[in-house]
């Protein structure tokens, strides 16, 4: 695996493989990688001849700056794990590379960007939207693959594919959690053992809620959700919402839509936690 710091190496590179009519997959993450991310790329390996992953702590994307800081940084540690999933290129640029004069591009797809993450960290998505269309500008891949774990951000992604348009399949792949439940995260480094613990109750309730809206309306399992997590010591609810997972808009009666999934976002100390769990379709 060759490890890249500019667009014009990944550029050189990408133009020999294109050239021997190689397929190009693309797993756009911003490191301290996890087994959650190693699933991303061996699925990328098994399905494409070339597989670029970038690392990339995206300024743009974040709201907040103290979570940009104490967002964690492990390029090396990332470098090994792609090694052993069989990838062919890290890319891992500054930021003055990929931000060479401020990007004043602006991405909106309401509805889908209006709720939860969208309400919750404004210009988030627009951040994220930057990035991952210079990425798929820069690497043109045939495949790029993102995690459930960001379900919204999977949706207004998929949304840009369409409406941008690139041309480029988008690959959805199943949340990685850990034996307990918990749904693996980079910022899971940041828990003590202590919240450790108390972000285990997030997974529990979602998945206990599963089992209890069988036998009960839609606005109960909700409501189900929001007391676990009041009273589990050491969390904060931000939001949970059980939405249409298409609209991303919330529903109101299980019949309302075929394709239910509960989102939720909660603060453990201060990391800040996303989970979710598909409850039709
Ligand atoms: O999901 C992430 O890690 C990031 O939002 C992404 C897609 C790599 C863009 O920076």
């Amino acid at each position: 695996m060759k490890l890249i710091q500019t667009i014009s190496e990944l550029r050189t590179e990408l133009e020999a493989f294109r050239k021997e009519g190689k397929t190009i997959g693309l797993v756009p993450t911003m490191g301290a990688l996890h087994a959650g991310h190693a699933s991303l790329v061996k699925r990328a390996v098994a399905e494409n001849d070339v597989v670029v992953v970038s690392d990339f702590v995206n300024p743009t994307q974040f709201n907040d700056q103290n979570d940009l800081l104490k967002y964690p940084r492990t390029l090396e540690a990332d470098c090994a794990l792609l090694e052993s999933c069989g990838a062919t290129l890290a890319f891992a640029p500054s930021v003055e590379e990929i931000y060479p004069e401020p990007d004043t591009r602006q991405f909106s797809y309401p509805p889908l960007d209006t709720v939860m993450e969208g309400k919750f960290r404004p210009g988030h998505f627009n951040g994220v939207c930057q990035i991952v269309s210079k990425l798929f500008l820069m690497v043109e891949p045939d495949r790029a693959y993102f995690g459930e774990k960001d379900f919204q951000q999977l949706a207004i992604i998929r949304e840009m594919v369409r409406k941008y348009p690139f041309n480029i399949q988008i690959v959805g792949c199943p949340i990685v959690r850990e034996e307990d439940g918990l749904a693996l995260s980079s910022r899971n480094a940041r828990l003590t053992p202590e919240q450790r613990k108390e972000a285990l109750q997030i997974s529990r309730a979602l998945f206990a809620s599963v089992d209890f809206g069988r036998s009960r309306i839609l606005r109960e399992t909700k409501e189900y959700v929001e007391e676990c997590i009041r009273r589990a010591s050491g969390l904060e609810l931000e939001y949970f919402e059980i939405v249409d997972g298409n609209t991303l808009q919330p529903v109101n009666a299980w019949d309302e839509s075929n394709y239910i999934v509960g989102c939720m976002a909660a603060y453990c100390g201060d990391v800040r936690l996303i989970d979710n769990i598909k409850y039709k379709g």
